[in-house]
């Protein structure tokens, strides 16, 4: 019997994905500083049309000697190449226009929206590779004497795909039901199943030892048992956890799709697939831990899908204490006076596109000789990098804006903390109350300013975790109620 296979990819094939991957590893670099991140941007998107063209281009994404059976025939046609077209310019506008529509605070739910794509990609590919591997140049026809040919998927090919549905059907369902919690189609509170860690580990140890099995065994009923069973375990991984908790799930989903990704890469020999999937996978990895870290989170307890079931949705603000209440006047004449103001910016600036205004109170301060710094608290807003994006928008040069950890220190030493919209992040509770849902999370330190403005629209109002914040009743904090944009407007008008 004849079984002989040998793969050839065409070395100028090789070398495109090579150079594409080198431009997504630069971009990766660029988008590590907000200076350089246009530039990264760019770098991406040149590495990414390379491998699309690459690939479009190349009459066979292999070249298979076979041995024994007829070469397979995978050249574009006419045909083909106007669906692919078709297919670019469908999803292309369908993108566009999302992209051109989208609220900057929609981002989250977007991005889970678009993690489910990825990884239902990787479950289609998955099936198409296994319903026709022949086309994919991942089989063997076997011819035994005297009994009918058959095609074997090979063994390495079976673990890639298993592996790689298995991380798709889980980013899909996972990432599905993390946008219909940040969309509030469903409640944002965790659903506890009982006795959902047996249940998990027994599902996740299911599929493993069914990949093992499908090595042996390539009948649909594994494979599809597999396909079932991942999506059943992203669905399961998810709904534990809280509202407050998704920005961790989401990169974590990140990283799934990209791994998912690189499995595929290796079914289809496509060596930028796996580039892009392990800078993916490894990068949303990092970012995870990072914001774990950030919000004193355990990185396990993320990926064993339990943790945040008792950290969101805590008691509303009370809202009966005693608080000062300033007027836009009030704060104009405070900052003016000061030799120094950090402008501590959160979710609400986001909320009222205030970064402007913001930018333009910041200038009018700078003219009258005080400094003006930016403190950006990793988790502040709704996405990684939010806030250095609104303010990036807005023109604030990046050397008045710094991390938690390099201005923490300073607020000791400055007359006015101008906290705009943010909550959570500065919230002491963080640092004294144990019982908490944010304990451990680190903040910043406003209160050490020698006065703490706080710009929110009502004492009622809450941050994402739901719990009231210390600070606005303490004696050297001034609140000022009211839409972030339209305050900082007036503050503007009064240091005018
Ligand atoms: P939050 O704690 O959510 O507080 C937002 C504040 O903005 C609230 O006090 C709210 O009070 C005020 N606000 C809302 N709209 C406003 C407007 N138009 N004008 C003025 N104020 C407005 O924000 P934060 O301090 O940035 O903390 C972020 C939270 O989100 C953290 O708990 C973090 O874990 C979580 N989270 C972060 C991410 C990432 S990756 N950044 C993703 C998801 C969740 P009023 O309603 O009274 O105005």
């Amino acid at each position: 019997m004849h079984t002989d296979l040998i793969v050839a990819v065409p070395a100028w094939v090789l070398l495109a994905y090579l150079i594409s991957g080198v431009c997504f590893i630069l971009a990766l670099r660029g988008l590590s500083n907000p200076e350089s991140s246009r530039r990264g941007n760019i770098t991406g998107m040149v590495g990414m049309a390379i491998a699309v063209i690459t690939t479009v281009v190349t009459h066979a994404p292999v070249e298979t000697i076979k041995t024994g059976i007829d070469a397979y025939n995978v050249n574009i046609d006419g045909r083909t190449a106007l669906e692919i077209l078709a297919a670019i310019l469908i999803g292309g506008g369908i993108g566009l226009v999302i992209a051109r529509k989208i609220q900057m605070t929609a981002m989250p739910q977007l991005v889970a929206a678009f993690h489910s794509l990825v990884g239902m990609a990787a479950v289609l590919v998955g099936a198409a590779a296994y319903l026709n591997p022949e086309a994919f140049g991942i089989a063997v026809r076997i011819t035994p004497i005297a009994s009918p040919s058959f095609v074997s998927i090979l063994p390495v090919s079976r673990i890639e795909m298993g592996l790689g549905v298995a991380i798709g059907a889980i980013t899909f369902s996972g990432s599905v039901i993390a946008f219909l919690k940040l969309n509030g189609n469903m409640s944002g509170k965790p659903i506890l199943l009982p006795l959902r860690h047996v249940l998990n580990l027994g599902t996740l140890v299911a599929i493993l030892g069914l990949i093992a099995y499908f090595v042996q065994d390539q009948h649909p009923l594994v494979f599809f048992t597999i396909v079932g069973l991942s999506f059943a375990i992203g669905f399961l991984l998810i709904i534990p956890i809280g509202g407050a908790d998704m920005p961790v799930v989401i990169s974590m989903l990140n990283s799934y799709s990209g791994w998912a990704a690189a499995a595929m890469g290796f079914t289809l020999h496509n060596t930028a697939m796996i580039i892009t999937g392990a800078l993916v996978g490894s990068s949303g990895a990092i970012l995870s831990y990072i914001m774990c870290r950030a919000m004193n989170r355990s990185f396990i307890s993320v990926i064993a899908g339990g943790f945040g079931a008792v950290a969101s949705g805590g008691e509303a603000a009370a809202i009966d204490r005693p608080y000062k209440r300033g007027s836009a006047e009030d704060a104009a004449f405070l900052m003016a006076q000061a030799d120094q103001v950090v402008i501590v910016p959160g979710y609400g600036m986001a909320v009222a596109q205030a970064q402007h205004a913001l930018r333009e109170m910041a200038d009018l301060l700078k003219a009258k000789g005080v400094t003006v710094k930016y403190a950006i608290h990793p988790v502040a807003g709704r996405m990684p990098g939010h806030m250095n994006v609104l303010l990036a928008e807005a023109n604030v040069p990046y050397d008045e804006v710094f991390e938690l950890d390099d201005i923490n220190s300073e607020f000791a030493q400055t007359d006015v903390a101008y906290v705009i919209g943010a909550n959570d992040v500065t919230n002491p509770a963080a640092k004294n109350d144990k019982s908490s849902p944010i304990y451990g999370m680190p903040v910043l330190d406003v209160e050490k300013a020698r006065t703490c403005l706080f710009v929110k629209r009502s004492m009622g109002g809450v941050g994402y975790a739901g719990i009231d914040n210390e600070l606005f009743y303490r004696d050297n904090t001034m609140m000022l109620l009211g839409d972030a944009k339209k305050m900082t407007e007036e503050i503007v008008k009064a240091l005018g």
